[in-house]
């Protein structure tokens, strides 16, 4: 049980980084986000869109196997690993393909920023995800990886070594990365962790090679991680060498950070709004959330829990409560009841809001909007989507179209995740 045994590890970096000399402070990294569910006339691209979706039910199977691995057991509420979801019901919707504006469909749905590996450092460009656990970058070896910046080469760092395993991950029909496991110095944003785990993969599929980044960064904690190892900022904050055990994001059209070890005051005004994690099976996971349309709280759905995910695009929630959601919008209708997607009159978009016990946190039409139903319609679909991830019964899935809308801290030191107004 490595998480066992990195939990020792943190505990006891917690007591000792109060005292010992830190980094002075917290660094921003700028994020370059490029938009696909929405095409360039302004259409809703729906194949982009299922296509996130399968790929997000996979990242959370793959963290539910690494979770069981890692612990022996399975999060309370969850009573299987549910099958690997699959490209296949997009086939009977041939009518809705052809409206898809192809060419978008490699941009992106992730936040990307640089990071560094190795002495002499290579610099990496990859998706901070705070919705897994290992960071991968493609290896100087990998001939399909298509690599935007750098490739890892164990033969040129000074400070490498190779671990023994191998790390794989898959999300789809075909579509994953693997290889083999080293540990190395990574920096993010000026925060230095040594002797980090991570994989440089020799195997890339093409979906993930083209996709304008080198890999991913995971945020989240330990439980989850596939090669069952302290991730990044678990590993920094037991050096000691993050000034506070709080990272944040600001999403954005313009001007998105990262800011690694405390919060970025020049982003958002007020106190930060923290609430407890309310479950510890590796994700920022928090409780006691509500639903609100025009100003009213949303009848009929209990209190639910919460994932926040910067590497998920939209949202979404178990079916049959998104369904309550949408029966408030009025003008609402089901653009395809398999995805959970509906629409709205883009003329007269909703306020919708999710709260914690607390503020209203309200989610701007911008945000909500995943496009035009068609080229000449009113009609706009809603980025929260009914789609059921196998997570456990009455979990929600927050991505960007959430984050975009506050600013968002993540605390390791009071295990609690944050929001507050952003500037
Ligand atoms: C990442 O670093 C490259 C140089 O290696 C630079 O050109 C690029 O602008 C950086 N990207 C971001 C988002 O900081
Ligand atoms: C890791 O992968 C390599 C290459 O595919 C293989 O030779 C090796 O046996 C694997 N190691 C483990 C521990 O699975
Ligand atoms: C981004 O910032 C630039 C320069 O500050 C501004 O001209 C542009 O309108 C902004 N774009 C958005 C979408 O806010
Ligand atoms: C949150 O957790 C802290 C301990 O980390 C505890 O002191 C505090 O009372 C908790 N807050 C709530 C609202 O449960």
């Amino acid at each position: 049980m490595p998480y066992k045994t990195s939990f020792v590890t943190v505990a006891l970096a917690l007591v000792s980084a109060t005292s010992s000399a830190q980094a002075d402070i917290g660094t921003a990294i700028p994020l370059r986000k490029r938009n696909s569910l929405t095409g360039p006339d302004g259409t809703f691209n729906y194949v982009a869109t299922i296509e996130h979706g399968v790929k997000i039910a996979n990242k959370h199977r793959n963290n539910l196997l690494n979770f069981r691995r890692n612990t022996g057991r399975l999060p309370e509420g969850v009573s299987a690993i549910p099958p690997p979801a699959v490209l296949d019901h997009i086939k009977g919707h041939s009518h809705k393909r052809q409206k898809v504006p192809l060419t978008d469909l490699n941009d992106d749905e992730e936040w990307a920023g640089n990071i560094s590996i190795g002495t002499p450092p290579v610099t990496f460009f990859v998706d901070f995800d705070t919705g897994s656990s290992d960071l991968w970058v493609p290896a100087s070896s990998c001939t399909g990886c298509r690599g935007a910046r750098g490739k890892y080469n164990i033969a040129k760092s000074s400070t490498g070594a190779k671990m023994s395993g191998n790390f794989t991950i898959t999300y789809a029909d075909g579509s994953g990365a693997s290889g083999p496991v080293f540990t190395d110095n990574v920096v993010v944003g000026g925060v230095k962790a040594a002797t980090q785990y991570f994989s440089a993969v020799t195997d890339e599929s093409s979906e993930l090679a083209e996709d304008g980044t080198d890999g991913i960064l995971g945020l989240a904690y330990p439980q989850i991680s596939n090669l069952g190892q302290n991730p990044f900022f678990t590993t920094a904050i037991a050096q000691g060498t993050t000034k506070q055990d709080v990272f944040a994001f600001k999403l954005a059209r313009n001007g998105s950070e990262l800011y690694v070890g405390g919060t970025n005051a020049a982003h958002y005004s007020g106190a930060i709004e923290y609430h407890n994690l309310s479950s510890h099976i590796g994700y920022w996971q928090i409780g006691g959330a509500s639903a609100h349309v025009n100003g009213k709280t949303v009848g009929g759905i209990a209190t639910f829990q919460t994932i926040i995910d910067s590497g998920t695009t939209i949202m979404y929630g178990p079916p049959a409560d998104v369904k309550k959601v949408y029966a408030a919008v009025p003008g609402s209708k089901v653009y395809d009841e398999d995805q959970g997607l509906y629409s709205y009159p883009c003329n007269s978009p909703p306020a919708i809001a999710f709260s914690w016990g607390g503020k209203w946190w309200d989610i701007t039409s911008d945000n909500l909007n995943l496009g035009t139903t068609g080229s000449n319609t009113e009609e706009c679909v809603g980025s929260l989507a009914g789609l059921d991830l196998g997570l456990g019964s009455g979990i929600w899935l927050l991505g960007d179209s959430f984050m975009k809308n506050v600013y968002t801290a993540f605390s390791v030191s009071q295990n609690a995740v944050g929001f507050a107004k952003l500037k």
